[in-house]
């Protein structure tokens, strides 16, 4: 299977280049049916996926209007070019030079065909979701130029004006239960967030593996507001999973249900996290759950069975190359989506992590590629190297982060390290009495 990756973030490695796709304006009244032209245009032929705004005049009708069911499709257009940003109906307006009115009745279309989201009701804000690429086609959009007139003759556009370079809009973080912010990030056309969710919705189960401290757990927890987590291990149980009789206060034994059970109940969505350093046969425990009906029985509880209710969802998290973590076949199997999460180097420079530390680690992971080296800094290291920085200074933080590194790879961080720093560092160690 070939895997998805998160890529480096940004929206910017994402955001469309508008000025290579130049589109008609329509001007306001032209693109602005009033609500219901738009809400009947839902039925009304679309135009031709094909179709350019500017030359093809199927994006226009016979008087030169812009054919609701293309404005929709540039609505989809702006939403699914900056995958993550919650917008309102005026910042689509500006974007594409036409009334509120039209493009509040397209988002609302949009919604009603799932082809978006609304994500807020007060503001009213909208967001793409896995159907909005499709839903634009090849609608394209001329950002920031503003209503125009048509050229007389009515079916042709007018010589656009060249648009305003647009500044790609990141995605707002979003804060985990911990209170840490999490800064979305590239999968695709998506932002890794909106793509677990639509997985979620659509039921397929995914495994997030990569380096330990690259973004695993956090862009779950980032995903899923309503998370419940198992941190595998060697030891765990299957009661561990379904849960097991303890001892109450008065001494009587009561079935206490574990957190596969209460996922399934409450249609919520189980991490597994470190799945592959879970005994298979414990793991075999779970699959009943992600397969097929989605019952488990639970023969330690008189047999019971249990259903999972609409929503529960499994994700799983993998550190292949930590010693013990195995990846069988029936495990791998159920996971229909495999993203591999390495550590995003310019997000550690936009979390104003020292630039030369951010070099040492992507030198180290070039190297570690090529097979040339066993371990780099990862996003974790990174950021703890930066509260040391802050709070202790800079020799103690790089003396460090040699430090943390594995005893087999010291000589050559401290080689890399001194490259980039132009002096020596060794590895932390307390001196004499003061
Ligand atoms: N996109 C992000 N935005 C902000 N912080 C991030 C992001 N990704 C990761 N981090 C930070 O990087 C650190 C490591 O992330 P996390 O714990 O999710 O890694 P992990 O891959 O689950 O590691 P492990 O395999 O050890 O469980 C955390 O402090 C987390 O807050
Ligand atoms: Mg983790």
């Amino acid at each position: 299977m070939s895997t998805p990756t998160l890529a480096p973030p940004g929206i910017a490695d994402t955001a469309p280049d508008f000025e290579e796709h130049p589109a008609a304006p329509a001007s306001e009244e032209d693109s602005a049916p009033p609500a219901s032209e738009e809400d009947s245009a839902a039925s009304a032929p679309e135009a031709d996926p094909d179709s350019d705004s500017e030359t093809d005049p199927e994006s226009l009708t016979a008087s030169g209007h812009t054919r609701p069911g293309y404005l929709r499709m540039q609505v989809a257009r702006v939403l699914a070019d900056t995958p993550g940003a919650e917008m309102s109906v005026g910042d689509v307006a500006r974007i594409l030079g036409n009334s509120g009115g039209a493009i509040g009745n397209a988002l609302n279309k949009l919604v009603e065909l799932e082809q978006a989201v609304q994500v807020g009701k007060a503001p009213r804000r909208w967001q793409a979701n896995a159907e909005t690429e499709k839903a634009a086609g090849t609608a394209t959009i001329a950002r920031g130029t503003g209503p125009a007139t048509p050229a007389p003759g009515g079916t042709t556009a007018p010589p656009l004006p060249k648009a305003a370079k647009a500044a790609p809009s990141r995605p707002e973080p979003i804060t985990r239960p911990n209170g840490q912010q999490y800064h979305p990030r590239a999968l695709g056309k998506h932002t890794d967030v909106t793509a677990l969710r639509a997985l979620r919705e659509a039921g397929v189960p995914a495994l997030l593996y990569g380096p330990p401290g690259t973004g695993k757990t956090s862009v779950i927890e980032a995903a899923f507001d309503d998370l419940i987590t198992i941190a595998g291990d060697g030891d765990t149980t299957v009661g561990d999973f379904i849960g097991e009789y303890t001892q109450a206060e008065d001494g009587t034994y009561q079935f206490v249900y574990g957190p596969l059970v209460i996922a399934m109940q409450e249609g919520r969505p189980l991490l597994i996290d470190d799945a592959t350093l879970i005994s298979p046969k414990v793991l075999a425990a779970a699959y009943p759950a992600m397969d097929g009906r989605k019952q488990i029985i639970v023969k330690a509880h008189k047999g019971e069975t249990i259903t999972a209710a609409p929503g529960f969802y499994v994700i799983a998290g993998h550190n292949p190359g930590v010693a013990g973590a195995v990846l069988t076949e029936a495990l791998s199997s159920r996971f229909g989506v495999q993203i591999q999460v390495g550590s995003d180097y310019d997000l550690a420079l936009f979390l104003k992590v020292e630039p030369k530390a951010v070099q040492i680690a992507k030198n180290l992971a070039e190297r570690q590629t090529k097979g040339l080296a066993g371990w780099a800094p990862q996003l974790r290291e990174l950021k703890a190297f930066q509260e040391v920085y802050t709070l202790l200074g800079a020799d103690i933080a790089y003396a460090n982060l040699l430090g943390v590194a594995p005893e087999e790879d010291r000589a050559l961080v401290a080689d890399v390290i001194a490259r980039v720093l132009g002096r020596k560092v060794t590895a932390l160690a307390l001196g004499k009495q003061l």
